[in-house]
């Protein structure tokens, strides 16, 4: 075996960097954009939770994953949650598309139907149930990728509480937001000179940020959202900080193209998966094009530019969950208006 030298270990590793850049740009060309829901659908026969933009299955998206599942009618998600449910220190978003029931999410009762989005806050214990006779079919994303990057995905499961990781601590710690247990809000304080006011701030951050997640919005309904005119067409915030959320990494928005028009174009630093929940198009992406149909998805790689058409006979709706929050509090935000939409 070749043995390397200190300066040639070294020397690569420097060189790793320095390529990384212009190396990622040939993968986001060659990621995979659209993901037809027909052939999800067939998966979904077998099986009722398929992954369909996710690392772990090729796709370049770093930061965020979707999936699309199906609660059988009267059952609950997972099944044999009782009591707890599930909680994990990921952001999630799930959109239901067809189906009706409720979630308890952190003692909260919120019910929903097709068109309805919650906003999970991180760490909430939380249980979705199908109340009605038909089967529920839902997506869901979450930032699985990054918080495993960062080493600190936890799940919790009431039906594995050998993997627990903090719940076995107490009751305290079950009842808890915050991964690894809160503590008391002056612990840091000790006296009046700025540093230590600094420092014990530091200390009260993680308790001031449960009570913004407790009383952050969780449940968007339907008939709620409020479309505007943008430069990028008609287009709501669905799940955002601006608007009364806590999330901290996922953002959501809706688009809405008349037939025959086209919305914005425009490129960006952020991970964005779509999913297409009326209508049907074509989308440009640089130098490619992808027809698709209601319920497919795209991913759309990081700083490609992307423009929609409505080619069909009814309004065209886009659902687009992205990773823009994350990437704004790493000091990687930026987004490239290029043309406008030709609609009002
Ligand atoms: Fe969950
Ligand atoms: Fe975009």
């Amino acid at each position: 075996m070749e043995v390397k030298s200190v300066k040639e270990t070294h020397t690569e590793l420097m060189l790793h960097s320095v390529r990384f850049a212009k190396d990622e740009r040939g993968r986001r060309k060659g990621q995979e954009v659209l993901f037809k829901w027909p052939d999800v659908q067939k998966k979904l026969g077998e099986h009722k939770h398929i992954y369909v933009v996710d690392a772990r299955l090729g796709s370049n998206n770093h930061t965020h994953r979707l999936w699309y599942d199906v609660i059988p009618p009267h059952t609950e998600e997972g099944q044999d949650w009782r009591t707890l449910g599930h909680r994990h220190t990921v952001e999630a978003i799930i959109y239901f598309l067809k189906g009706r029931g409720h979630s308890i999410i952190d003692g909260k009762r919120y019910d929903w139907g097709p068109g309805d989005l919650l906003s999970v806050p991180m760490f909430s214990w939380h249980r979705h149930i199908n109340d009605g006779d038909e089967p529920v079919l839902r997506i869901a994303s979450t930032t699985g990728p990054l918080s495993l990057a960062l080493g600190q995905a936890v799940y919790e499961d009431e039906r594995y509480p050998e993997f627990w990781v903090y719940a076995q601590e107490g009751e305290d710690a079950r009842k808890t937001l915050i991964p690894g247990g809160g503590g008391n809000v002056d612990d840091g304080k000790i006296g009046a000179n700025r540093t230590a006011e600094l420092y014990a701030e530091q200390v009260a951050f993680a308790m001031h940020e449960e009570q913004l997640r407790r009383n952050s919005r969780v449940l968007v309904k339907q008939k709620d959202l409020v479309f505007e005119p943008t430069a990028m067409g008609r287009l709501a915030y669905v799940v955002d900080p601006r608007i009364g959320f806590h999330s901290k990494a996922l953002g959501v928005v809706m688009a809405e193209i008349p037939p025959g028009k086209r919305s914005g174009a425009h490129r960006h630093l952020y991970d964005e998966i779509d999913l297409i929940v009326g209508g049907k198009g074509k989308v440009i992406v640089e130098d490619k094009e992808y027809d698709f149909d209601t319920l497919d998805v795209l991913s759309i790689p990081v700083f490609h530019w992307h423009q929609y058409f409505n080619t069909g006979s009814e309004p065209l709706r886009i659902l687009g969950i992205n990773t823009r929050i994350a990437m704004d509090n790493l000091g990687l935000s930026l987004t490239h208006q290029g043309e406008h939409a030709d609609y009002a």
